[in-house]
């Protein structure tokens, strides 16, 4: 099936209509996966093996600013700067609206500003494409509600789906071959003193794409047969967590889950590596310091950037050890 197909069934007669407003801006967060989607069953729809959990990060994320244009193609800014309209990322962008203007629907001067670095595993792209999708909602007057907008952002990027709403979002696997029940949906609890710490160590384009990434570690990781049950075991741990307030209990399943996910990855062919040595000496850090009485946890996406886990209580600690990172509490910032 393609992404089109689905286009059509959540925009029904919508679809062909002419745009209501002439420009919509919107903001999404970006989210971080505590139990992560890593790979597909579909790869045109961007529908996953498993479902995956994430906590989205109140004010750090993507702003889109969609304004039509006279002009015969689209334009691209990203962070103040002009993006090639042959960029992967320009590319993939003007692909996915291309979806929405089959009917002589217009070009767009697009403005994306992200407070957090692009593409370097830090689900930037997750903010971008949920942010398109809300702008593209007011510019066309759709007023969708955001279950179906987040459908429609998983055709942009996948995790996309998770950064409709604040707070920790399940994206359910879900099941049809069209994908329509494949998608983020919020959980209802939230977590006061729950902090997320960004340790930037690197800002540079990652050398390989997640999506590129994730289709190798399923094509040739032999360990990736053993990842959709640490998922079903993972996910009912992080949510058991969530309900009990088990901080030991939600940090270690969500460090284990990424280190699975990695592990998955390098065992790919050729393997696939995002950390640096600053990343592996911050892993080391973190353990160093958990052993000493710290509660300190990580995750890790497809880039070398780490990201801390820890509770209100150890802000100082944190801030004392890792003097570079960003500190977030997402469920006061939302
Ligand atoms: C490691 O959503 O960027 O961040 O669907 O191909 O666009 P595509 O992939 P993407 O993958 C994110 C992978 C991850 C884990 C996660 O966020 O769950």
């Amino acid at each position: 099936m393609k992404k089109i197909e689905t286009v059509k069934q959540i925009l029904g007669e919508q679809w062909q209509a002419a745009p209501q407003h002439t420009q919509g801006e919107a903001f999404a967060p970006s989210n971080i996966a505590l139990c992560k989607y890593w790979g597909k069953r579909d790869q045109e729809l961007n529908l996953p093996v498993t479902p995956s959990l994430s906590i989205s990060l109140g004010a750090k994320g993507a702003t889109a600013k969609l304004v039509i244009t006279d002009a015969d193609r689209d334009s691209i800014t990203l962070n103040g700067k002009p993006l090639a309209a042959d960029s992967p990322f320009a590319q993939r962008l003007i692909h996915f609206l291309d979806l929405y203007r089959a009917h002589l629907q217009p070009k767009f001067d697009i403005t994306l500003t992200s407070n957090i670095p692009i593409a370097a595993g830090l689900a930037s792209s997750a903010a971008g494409f949920a942010s398109v999708t809300k702008a593209l909602d007011q510019v066309m007057g759709w007023q969708l509600p955001a279950e179906k907008l987040a459908v429609l952002a998983r055709l942009g990027s996948g995790s996309a789906t998770r950064s409709l709403w604040q707070g920790f979002v399940e994206w359910h696997a879900g099941e049809r071959a069209d994908g329509l029940d494949s998608r983020g949906a919020p959980i209802t609890q939230t977590w006061q003193d729950l902090c997320v710490g960004l340790l930037i160590l690197n800002k540079k384009e990652k050398s390989i794409s997640s999506r590129e990434a994730m289709q190798r570690t399923v094509e040739t990781s032999a360990l990736y047969a053993t990842w959709p049950a640490k998922v079903t075991e993972d996910l009912a741990n992080i949510k058991a967590a969530i309900n009990k307030k088990d901080f030991t209990l939600l940090g270690e399943t969500a460090e284990s889950n990424a280190i699975a996910m990695h592990a998955t990855m390098r065992h790919a062919n050729p393997p696939v590596n995002y950390s640096l040595e600053s990343t592996n000496s911050a892993i080391q850090k973190i353990w160093d310091l958990r052993n000493k009485g710290l509660e300190v946890y990580f995750t890790q996406d497809a880039g070398p950037n780490i990201k801390l886990l820890f509770l209100q209580n150890e802000i100082n600690a944190i801030t004392t050890h890792f003097s570079q990172a960003t500190v977030l509490q997402p469920f006061l910032t939302a």
